[in-house]
Order: structure tokens, then sequence, then C-alpha cells
């Protein structure tokens, strides 16, 4: 029997959000370039990995479980691909740009309107749609896949050259940290 408190993947993809969304409001507040860009790529990591083990784990549930699911997956992932197009823009510019301030504001809404869809209509109805053991199991993997890829891309430096070296040179950080996550997930 499985406690019903016990968290499942819907407290674990929320919490994720929070987060995210708590870091992006960081990043308004900091003004000097290198903690800017550190935190920035700590929110691009968190940002990657959450939607990365929402691909994996959570949306084929959706397409399979929800009404319309396969319609409202599509948008999601269109959504995830916009978000996507944003964080690699945010690689490439300056901090301290007023570009890099644009990109991170369409960020931030597009987010918060992909959170607000997940939130107020899919997870409630994978909630209706799942059995709670299952959804608690689906927390385990999301949990798993996460932990394969760095919360903090640049832990010690933004100039750290182990992530570039583990990852291979030329390719950008939302790039790497999808192929760590997707290579070691199906390993
Ligand atoms: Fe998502
Ligand atoms: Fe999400």
């Amino acid at each position: 029997m499985t406690d019903t408190a016990t968290p499942d993947v819907v407290d674990v993809l929320t919490a994720d959000h929070r987060d995210v969304t708590v870091l992006i409001g960081e990043i308004w507040t900091i003004r000097d370039p290198m903690m800017r860009r550190d935190l920035t790529d700590t929110a691009i990591s968190e940002l990657v990995r959450h939607a990365v083990a929402e691909e994996m784990y959570v949306y084929p549930a959706m397409r399979k479980h929800l009404t319309d699911g396969d319609k409202a997956v599509e948008h999601d992932i269109e959504e995830h691909k916009e978000l996507e197009q944003a964080m690699k823009d945010l690689e490439g510019l300056e901090v301290d740009s007023p570009q890099f301030d644009e990109t991170l504001r369409r960020l931030e809404t597009m987010l918060a309107d992909h959170v607000q869809d997940e939130e107020s209509e899919q997870f409630p109805e994978l909630r209706r749609a799942i059995p709670h053991d299952e959804l608690v199991e689906m927390a385990g993997k999301v949990e798993r896949a996460k932990k394969l890829a760095p919360t903090r891309p640049h832990p010690s430096a933004p100039n750290s050259e182990l992530f570039h070296k583990i990852a291979g040179p030329g390719v950008g950080l939302v790039d790497r940290l999808k192929d760590l996550i997707t290579k070691r997930a199906t390993k």
C-alpha cells in the first residue's frame, strides 16, 4: 500500500516549476556578469533536466491517459522547443546586453504560460487517471533522469573547463545537457 502523502510525479514537477521560476527571478536582481552567467546556466540546467524528464516519462503517460492526450503533448512539445530556443539564445548573448534581458523576459513569460497549462489542466488530469503508486514510481524515474546531468554546470567558475570536456567541444550547453541525460538514461 502506498501512502497518499508520498510525493508523486506531479509534486516533483511542480516543485521544479517553482525552482526554475525562482531562479529566473533571481537573475533579474543580479548585475555582476559572472554571477549572472553562472545563475543563468544553473537555470538552464534545471529547465533542461525537467523538460527532458517530462518528455521521457510523463508525456507518454499523458498521451495514453488524457482525453486528447496526443494533442496536449504535441502542444507541450512545441512549447518546449520554444523554451529551448530561448535558452540557446541566452547561451550566446552577453549577460549585460539589452538582448539578454529581452530574451530572459521571453523565456520567463513562455515558462509561466507552459507551467500554467500543465498545472491547471494536465497534471490534475494525470492524478485523476493514474493510480497514486504509479505516479510515485514515475516520480522516481523523473528524479533519476534529472540526476544524470549536473544541477550547476559551472560549480566553481563560469569558465570551468570540466563540463566542456565531459560533453565535448563546439556544442552548446542545452544540447550537451540533453545528450547527457538521454544517452545515460537509455544505457
Ligand atoms: Fe513541460
Ligand atoms: Fe513542466
